[in-house]
């Protein structure tokens, strides 16, 4: 399964520096970046018509002639893990450290495995926490086990929608 981090300038640069000096460099650079973040960020057009010494265009050209590359991150799905008091008392900081370990999630830092973690402040389901919501449904009473399930369930129908 791949995983994607959320678009980094510096790491896109350091990417595409490493392989600025390679003959036909546009694609190893393009697929470096894709595989990185899950797509090429726009971002990415000038840095790169720097390093290979071209024209936006023909980068832009580049980019959209081969369908492979995608121009936006990957469809995912997203849980929102409470991290408010009440569900903090009963265990939510565990939660948040099990994700980021377990499966390498940077909360509030993008898309990992098509998923997305955010932090909200409270889903109004305190007695039944800690708590969860994914796609308007909330999760409550959630163990590592709990939020294992649900964490492999969303990155299931995300890479089903890749
Ligand atoms: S504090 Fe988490 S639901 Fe209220």
């Amino acid at each position: 399964m791949s995983v994607h981090v959320a678009w980094d300038e510096r790491l896109a640069r350091e990417l595409i520096d490493e392989r600025a000096g390679l003959e036909g460099a546009m694609l190893p650079i393009l697929h470096a970046l894709q595989k990185k973040f899950g797509y090429v960020d726009a971002r990415a057009v000038a840095p790169i018509a720097k390093a290979l010494n071209i024209s936006r265009a023909e980068v832009f050209g580049t980019i959209s002639f081969y369908h492979d590359f995608k121009r936006q991150p990957p469809m995912g799905g997203t849980i929102k893990l409470c991290r408010a008091e009440a569900c903090q008392a009963r265990g939510a900081e565990s939660l948040a450290e099990h994700l980021e370990q377990a499966h390498g999630v940077k909360i509030d830092g993008g898309y990992s495995n098509g998923v997305s973690v955010e932090t909200v402040y409270c889903l109004g389901n305190c007695a039944l926490g800690p708590n969860a919501l994914h796609d308007g449904e909330i999760f409550g009473r959630l163990d590592s086990q709990g939020l294992d399930d649900l964490y492999a369930s969303v990155a299931r129908k995300a890479g089903e929608r890749a």
